[in-house]
């Protein structure tokens, strides 16, 4: 088998070629990323001499059709991930989720690919104060990130409908693990928390969130893009829902610092309170989460502290100017 993964040079995607390689070590994988500020070329050194990299953006129709050829399946990741972002300029949002997520369904159906999956997210479907979604739950997305992520899952069944192309769709809940990018709540915590330096808890630090360890996430798309029914869509959440607050709390124990770390700032607008989702659908195909949150975030702080080589530069990079617009006021 011959897969396209798209966008595998980021956290999630990288996470999946290697969850493929040591369950399929014969498959052949083509990775097409655009290389943004997220995707990194280290992330896939230990697979480096087992994948074919291709430096592309999925808008662009000619590196899509080189990269597709001859695969009997696509996994589509690439994205531009982080909600803040979104909210300050949306397009590279809407170009990547929507305008991209198009130009990868025609290639797919042109080169006769055999099965498409779509990564997707929970928050598609908006906040949920009580109860859990299933994948019937109605799609009401709260931010620009969302909204473009929900515009492309709807191409990916109307590429289904229209067009008879195998799709599936599998969306994930909050992820965390290795070589995820700082600028997300469980990363930024820790390296905040190792330099001693103050941690922004937005708004009252209640939102509640349901995280999955990343090598869970990564075996529940591959279970779907094996066994998933062709048009459906498969949840996948982790094992336990935890406040912002509570999350922050166990990392500054983790890492031997005290509370007095915690800022709390300006709520991000529009944020979603609560996340929930229902994973019965994907664990009637046999998946089931293996990582506690607690023993998974023990392993991540751990890799953290051991691999500086890997978060140095992006800390002195671009997320620098980016801290700095987004948090820079808040944090004095
Ligand atoms: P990430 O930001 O770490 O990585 C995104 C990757 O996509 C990067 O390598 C980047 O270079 C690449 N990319 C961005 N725009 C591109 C384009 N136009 N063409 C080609 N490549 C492009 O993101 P992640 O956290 O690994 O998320 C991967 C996928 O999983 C996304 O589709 C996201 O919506 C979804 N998801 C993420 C989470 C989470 O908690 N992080 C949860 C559920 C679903
Ligand atoms: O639920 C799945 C989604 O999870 C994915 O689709 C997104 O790609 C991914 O980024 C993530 O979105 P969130 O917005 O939930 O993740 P983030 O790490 O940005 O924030 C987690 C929670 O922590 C959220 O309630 C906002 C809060 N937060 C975040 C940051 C960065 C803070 O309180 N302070 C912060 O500095």
């Amino acid at each position: 088998m011959k897969t396209l993964i798209t966008g595998a040079a980021g956290f999630i995607g990288s996470a999946y070629a290697r969850v493929v390689l040591d369950s399929r070590p014969e498959e052949q994988l083509v990775v097409l990323d655009k290389l943004t500020y997220a995707g990194r070329r280290e992330n896939l050194a230990e697979i480096d001499d087992r994948i074919e990299f291709v430096q592309g953006a999925i808008e662009d129709r000619d590196a899509v059709r080189e990269a597709i050829a001859g695969c009997d399946c696509v996994v589509n990741f690439a994205a531009e991930s982080h909600v803040d972002r979104s909210i300050d300029d949306q397009d590279a949002f809407a170009r990547t989720h929507v305008i991209g997520t198009g130009v990868v369904l025609d290639a797919a159906r042109e080169a006769g690919v055999q099965r498409f999956l779509q990564v997707s997210t929970d928050e598609v479907y908006g906040s949920i104060e009580e109860g859990t979604f299933t994948e019937d739950s109605p799609i009401r997305p709260s931010s620009p990130y969302s909204a473009t992520k929900a515009g492309g899952d709807l191409l990916v069944s109307a590429h289904f409908h229209t067009y008879g192309l195998e799709t599936v769709i599998c969306r994930g809940s909050n992820n965390y693990g290795l070589r995820q990018y700082p600028e997300k709540l469980i990363p930024l915590t820790i390296l905040n928390a190792l330099a001693g330096d103050s941690i922004p808890v937005y708004g009252d630090g209640l939102q509640v969130r349901n995280w999955i360890h990343v090598e869970d996430f990564a075996r529940a798309i591959d279970t779907v893009l094996l066994d998933g029914a062709p048009g459906e869509v498969y949840n996948a959440g982790g094992p336990v829902e935890v406040p912002n607050i509570e999350a922050v709390k166990r990392v500054l124990e983790l890492t031997g610092r005290d509370e007095s770390l915690i800022e709390y700032v300006r709520d991000r607008p529009g944020h979603d309170r609560r996340y929930s989702l229902s994973s019965d659908k994907v664990r009637g195909l046999g998946w089931e989460p293996r990582t506690r949150f607690t023993d998974g975030l023990v392993a991540t702080v751990d890799w953290y502290r051991d691999n500086e080589p890997w978060w140095e530069p992006i800390r002195s990079g671009e997320y620098r100017a980016y801290y700095e617009r987004q948090y820079g006021r808040a944090l004095g």
